[in-house]
């Protein structure tokens, strides 16, 4: 069995299963969703444990009592031996945090009739790139890649998961005025965390208890993460002993990592993409702090 395959134009991993896809043409969106949407390693974890930790007014027992990844509700992943992710959403509880990689044409249908909440993080296109290499040559749930230049030419032709990284970004930056979504950056909760936690804590209305903003600032660090079982994940399956014991769901964490990998080629050849895909569009990432 192949490990994954393209639908829709987009590559799925196995595990986002045509039932998947399919049931998000008709998945009930309850307008007191929380949602937060990324392209693959964008930092979806790292918005995730803010927003616990935002949601729980800074009581950190609570927001991490248990496991981030089954707190946010992954809903373009299928677990063997489970019922899919919409079938477990629909039996949630509100209000219901969920997380997603998939492509707007493939998400699901509601999010623009009951407008819940969204949190969009972008990440820039080389760091987000490398990063999701990395996951891909881990994990074993998803496809090995024979080198970096095998990967990074999958990445500019969007053929990765998650689909074209361009198009994703763009679209939820021509999004980022609706009134239900915020558009956050990766490079902007590294250079100043404490101020994206006070505007997503702002978006959702959830007023931060005084004094409580540092301790959400340093709880939700690069470094307290690694050390946090609940956030360093150590559930997901990697492809060797070796890098089993190795592997690290908190990688980097850096903005700028990309100069380790990229040639300079490459490095040109994403900004002239970027240039052409992203014409007229007042979008911008930054690439090194
Ligand atoms: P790296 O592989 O570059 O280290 P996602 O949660 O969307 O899968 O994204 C994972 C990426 O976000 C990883 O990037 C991870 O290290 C980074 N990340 C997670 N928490 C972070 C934090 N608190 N500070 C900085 N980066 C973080």
């Amino acid at each position: 069995m192949e490990i994954d395959r393209v639908v829709g134009g987009v590559r799925h991993p196995w595990a986002t299963s045509d039932e998947i896809l399919e049931a998000m043409n008709t998945f009930e969106v309850r307008q007191d969703d929380i949602w937060v949407i990324t392209f693959p390693k964008a930092g979806t974890t790292w918005m995730s444990e803010v927003i616990s930790c935002l949601y729980h007014g800074g009581d950190f027992d609570k927001a991490d009592e248990i496991v981030l990844n089954q707190r946010f509700m992954f809903l373009d992943l299928a677990r063997p031996g489970a019922d899919p992710p919409h079938i477990l959403a629909a039996k949630r509880p509100s209000p219901r945090f969920l997380k997603t990689h998939l492509p707007s044409h493939q998400m699901a249908k509601e999010i623009n009739t009951k407008k819940p909440k969204i949190v969009y993080v972008g990440r820039n296109a080389k760091d987000n790139a490398v990063s999701l290499f990395h996951f891909h040559q881990s994990l074993k749930a998803l496809r090995s890649y024979d080198s970096w230049e095998d990967y990074y030419n999958a990445f500019i032709d969007g053929d990765v998961h998650g689909g074209s990284w361009f198009d994703m970004n763009l679209y939820w930056w021509n999004r980022r005025n609706d009134d239900n979504v915020l558009f956050v950056k990766y490079e902007d909760m590294k250079k100043d965390l404490g101020s994206v936690v006070t505007q997503v804590s702002e978006f959702f209305g959830w007023p931060i208890p005084d004094g409580k903003l540092e301790e959400i600032v340093q709880h939700c660090s690069f470094s307290s993460m690694k050390e946090n079982p609940k956030t360093n994940y150590k559930v997901l399956s990697t492809k060797s002993v070796s890098s089993n014991s190795s592997f690290q769901f908190m990688r980097k964490g850096e903005v700028g990592d990309w100069k380790n990998y990229f040639t300079v080629s490459q490095s040109e050849a994403v900004d002239k993409l970027y240039d052409t895909k992203m014409k007229g569009s007042d979008l911008t990432f930054e690439y090194e702090l």
